[in-house]
């Protein structure tokens, strides 16, 4: 009878306990958002009146979480999931189609359309990389830089430009004011075949404004998913004989479908669950293994600054929004964020000190 009466005392005083910890902890977080709120209207930004009803309380206080400690690199950590991405995908010698991984009569499976193939001949071999589209050793550091509307007003443009390989995606705008935010460096740009359609007419008229714009990139290699969909291929090739026949100096490579298949196979496995990757997670993924220390930026798919609560556009030069049919950028973000706290890579969030480093 002594024994029951002690047991129940116990949990009863346990139960209390739990309780008020659960109530404290509730509150503690909305505080931390108020507080964030106060701050933000302080520093008068862009939006100072933000009442965060959009607010994800959640990833804010996961991410002031993590982001209340310095982030350090992990060898262990990093080297053990980039030899998995490494003996899963073998990017650094398979993500770029070139002549050596694709001799003619290879037969091409598109990763995005399972049942269309294409048979590699004389004519579309001659457009595929010459020689190993990557330098023989690890690059130190490597940037890869998103497009979210984060970036606007960082000051991360020379934290960028100071890496040693810059990846940035889909032909973003890097002139007219854009420079102190995101830099004017870029070694590999992905360019999206929508992009080719919608903005340039899917250079089937007059291609001078598509080789203009392209300047910016200089004699950086223009990545293009040529083999994902049918309609991607004479769009692709019309990209790459632009390029030949104006000389532009920037080097038009080809995804390899069976890399992009690898990757999405990998990432499910990790317990990902999207239609298709997005641009930046692949980007992500290949610097993964082509450099010893990835630095991202402009990757925070959500409507408010994650420190000062204002609103933020989806892209830093615009608000056209994801699709959110084949992307879930917010899950693919929950990934980076823990490889971030597990100290393989580093994401940034928020503003870069002035001049840099
Ligand atoms: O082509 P896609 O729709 O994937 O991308 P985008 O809008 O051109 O942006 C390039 C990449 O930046 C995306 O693939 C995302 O990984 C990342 N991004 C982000 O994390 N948050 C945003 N608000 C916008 C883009």
């Amino acid at each position: 009878m002594k024994a029951q009466l002690f047991f129940l005392m116990t949990i009863l005083v346990l139960g209390s306990l739990l309780t008020t910890h659960f109530w404290y902890k509730l509150d503690n977080n909305d505080r931390h958002v108020e507080h964030l709120q106060h701050v933000a209207q302080r520093k008068s930004l862009q939006k100072p009146s933000v009442t965060c009803k959009d607010c994800n309380k959640e990833i804010i206080n996961k991410v002031s979480k993590i982001y209340s400690e310095a982030w350090e690199r992990k060898e262990d950590n990093y080297n053990k999931f980039r030899s998995q991405l490494g003996s899963r995908c073998q990017g650094f010698d398979k993500a770029i189609i070139t002549q050596a991984n694709t001799p003619v009569g290879s037969k091409l499976v598109y990763d995005g359309e399972k049942k269309r193939t294409l048979q590699v001949n004389q004519e579309i071999f001659s457009t595929f990389a010459k020689g190993h589209p990557f330098s023989n050793k690890t690059q130190q550091t490597c940037a890869v830089v998103g497009n979210g509307g984060i970036l606007g007003n960082s000051s991360c443009g020379k934290m960028i430009d100071s890496a040693q390989f810059v990846i940035r995606c889909n032909l973003p705008p890097m002139a007219n004011g854009y420079e102190e935010d995101v830099g004017v460096k870029t070694d590999l740009v992905t360019a999206n075949p929508s992009i080719l359609f919608d903005k340039y007419g899917a250079l089937m008229g007059r291609r001078r404004k598509f080789v203009e714009s392209l300047r910016s990139y200089g004699t950086s290699m223009l990545l293009l998913p040529a083999f994902s969909y049918g309609h991607n291929t004479p769009v692709s090739l019309r990209a790459f004989y632009t390029v030949e026949d104006f000389e532009s100096p920037i080097r038009p490579v080809f995804f390899n479908p069976g890399y992009l298949q690898s990757l999405a196979l990998f990432w499910r496995s990790q317990g990902l669950k999207t239609v298709r990757l997005s641009t930046g997670i692949i980007m992500a993924s290949l610097a993964l293994e082509l450099c010893s220390e990835v630095h991202l930026y402009g990757f925070w798919p959500f409507s408010f600054h994650p420190h000062y609560l204002h609103a933020l556009t989806n892209h830093y030069y615009d608000n056209v929004q994801a699709k959110t049919k084949f992307h879930a950028m917010p899950a693919e973000f929950d990934f980076l964020l823990r490889l971030h706290s597990q100290g393989v890579l580093r994401l940034h969030l928020g503003d870069c000190e002035p001049g840099g480093k």
